[in-house]
């Protein structure tokens, strides 16, 4: 099998023979509202790679399109010492990456600090100050005692930013359920800069980069093959390189067409107007009740943060329904939690692998308190995979499109996030769906969607690396204070 891309989900028999009719009809209408049949993934596809377009003019479209101020891939010859931090939804994470002489490789020390849940719905001074004392901790914990110059941090920033400098960024909206006052609207630089400023902590920001991003210049590093580069975790977006003469809204800056510009997509926006994505009524309640309604449709249907909570709705509805029996004479209590349920749930019922669901089974009766009959649990498992499935089949959507944008037929799509890494057969299922799109029948898949390396820290310090050799090199386009930058790239070296 070697080369065929990855292979079909193996098929659980499960028998729907002594399943009732009122439970086999649900099963029956959740398929027809979950299932994307070939036509509408070719029908999305087209439509996204209209809205791709869209969102690099100056009107602009749903889809932000935000151009990075990262021009160009690595050769793999980069070199030096720097700090990443990775501000991604579920974690705080600080890197120190050495990008050593040998072509391609890296090392990396890293720590990791949980992010409280109170901060996601805090202010902006309590994340700040958050963020910089993790980050005087990591310093303090790895270079005790050592006297050191300011060393360049790639910060990933991994929420929509509108960039006019690569170390600046305005926060479009919160996504991923964050909802922090006081910074939308506003660049994140300054207020994080000061924080680390009162504390003494020397540490020069050299770019603010999407975790996309990080993740298109991280696997490029190692595969000149790598062209897009895709989250999809607790959020989904990706990241491309386009050229500068096809991006009408920075035509006013007169930069060289032939110029390398990583664009972030935040696609997560795609068809917030919707237009084409067949939406259920639970993806209509998803919406409705998060912090953004009206935002990031797309995402909604795909990401880690949504899919249990769709699956939740689902059993909670049917629960409701006076035409169905399910979990008679139980209680409900925990499940009528809002975001009880995360996606590594729905993992665990996809994989169980008993015939009679004993796993499922358990897991309803220690998470939930519910006690499930046979033909529950069919319904149960079905669901996961009809959750699972679409989830994937969409999101090939947005690899099929910016390919077809780019008129590339053949590249690796570098990809990463809890949902890609863990949730089982996401990525046959992904594969599958982009062969329908694009029609293949050669024996062996021409796009591949392969794990990527680590975006948020060795893409980050390599995006850093990348800034400071242009900025040496007199490319100075999207740079804040060039001076600045360059008085940085000298003092590079930790001084042991
Ligand atoms: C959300 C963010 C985006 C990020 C993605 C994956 O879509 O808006 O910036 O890349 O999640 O983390």
């Amino acid at each position: 099998m070697v080369g065929l891309g990855p292979r079909k989900p193996p098929s659980r028999k499960g028998s729907m023979a002594d399943v009732p009719k009122d439970l086999l009809d649900q099963i029956k209408r959740l398929e027809e509202l979950f299932t994307v049949p070939q036509e509408k993934l070719k029908e999305i596809t087209d439509h996204f790679v209209k809205e791709l377009a869209k969102g690099l003019t100056v009107e602009g479209g749903s889809i932000p399109m935000n151009p990075t101020w990262c021009m160009g891939f690595p050769d793999g010859y980069e070199t030096g010492t720097f700090l990443a931090l990775d501000m991604g939804g579920t974690n705080l994470r600080v890197c120190e990456i050495n990008l050593p002489e040998e072509k391609g490789e890296f090392d990396i020390i890293q720590s990791k600090y949980r992010m409280p849940e109170e901060l996601k719905t805090g202010n902006a001074e309590e994340l700040w100050e958050y963020v910089a004392d993790c980050l005087q901790q990591f310093i303090e914990y790895h270079h005790e005692g050592e006297e050191l110059d300011e060393l360049p941090l790639g910060f990933t920033f991994s929420y929509p930013a509108t960039q006019d400098y690569i170390d600046h960024g305005v926060l479009q909206r919160w996504t991923k359920g964050f909802d922090i006052e006081g910074v939308e609207g506003k660049d994140v630089v300054p207020p994080f800069e000061a924080a680390l400023k009162e504390r003494g902590v020397p540490i020069k920001l050299t770019a603010l980069v999407n975790d996309t991003t990080g993740t298109l210049i991280a696997s490029a590093y190692t595969d000149t093959d790598m062209k897009i580069g895709c989250i999809f975790g607790t959020g989904c977006n990706a990241a491309y390189m386009e050229d500068c003469g096809s991006i009408p809204k920075l035509a006013h800056l007169n930069l060289d067409p032939k110029l390398p510009m990583a664009i972030n997509c935040e696609w997560g926006a795609f068809d917030n107007e919707h237009k084409v994505l067949p939406r259920t009524p639970y993806d209509i309640i998803i919406d409705k009740e998060s912090p953004r309604p009206g935002q990031q449709a797309f995402e909604k249907m795909i990401a880690g943060l949504y899919l249990g909570e769709i699956f939740r709705l689902v059993l909670v509805d049917l629960h409701g329904n006076p035409d169905v029996k399910i979990f008679e004479g139980q209680d409900l209590g925990k499940l009528k939690k809002a975001y009880s349920l995360d996606a590594s749930f729905l993992s665990s019922i996809e994989e169980d692998p008993f015939e009679n669901l004993s796993e499922t089974q358990d897991l309803f009766q220690n998470k939930l308190g519910i006690t499930t009959t046979k033909p529950e649990l069919e319904l149960i498992h079905h669901l996961t995979c009809l959750i699972g499935t679409r989830a994937a089949r969409l999101s090939a959507c947005g690899v099929a499109a910016i390919c077809k944008k780019k008129s590339i037929t053949s590249c690796h799509v570098g990809a990463d996030g809890s949902v890609f890494n863990k949730y089982p057969h996401f990525k046959a299922r992904g594969a599958q769906a982009l062969r329908e799109i694009l029609d293949w029948t050669s024996r062996k898949d021409p796009i591949e969607i392969l794990p990527a390396e680590d975006g948020s820290g060795v893409g980050a310090a390599l995006i850093s690396a990348l800034t400071l050799k242009r900025c040496k090199e007199g490319q100075t386009a999207g740079i804040r204070d060039p001076e600045a930058m360059l008085a940085a790239a000298k003092k590079m070296k930790v001084k042991q």
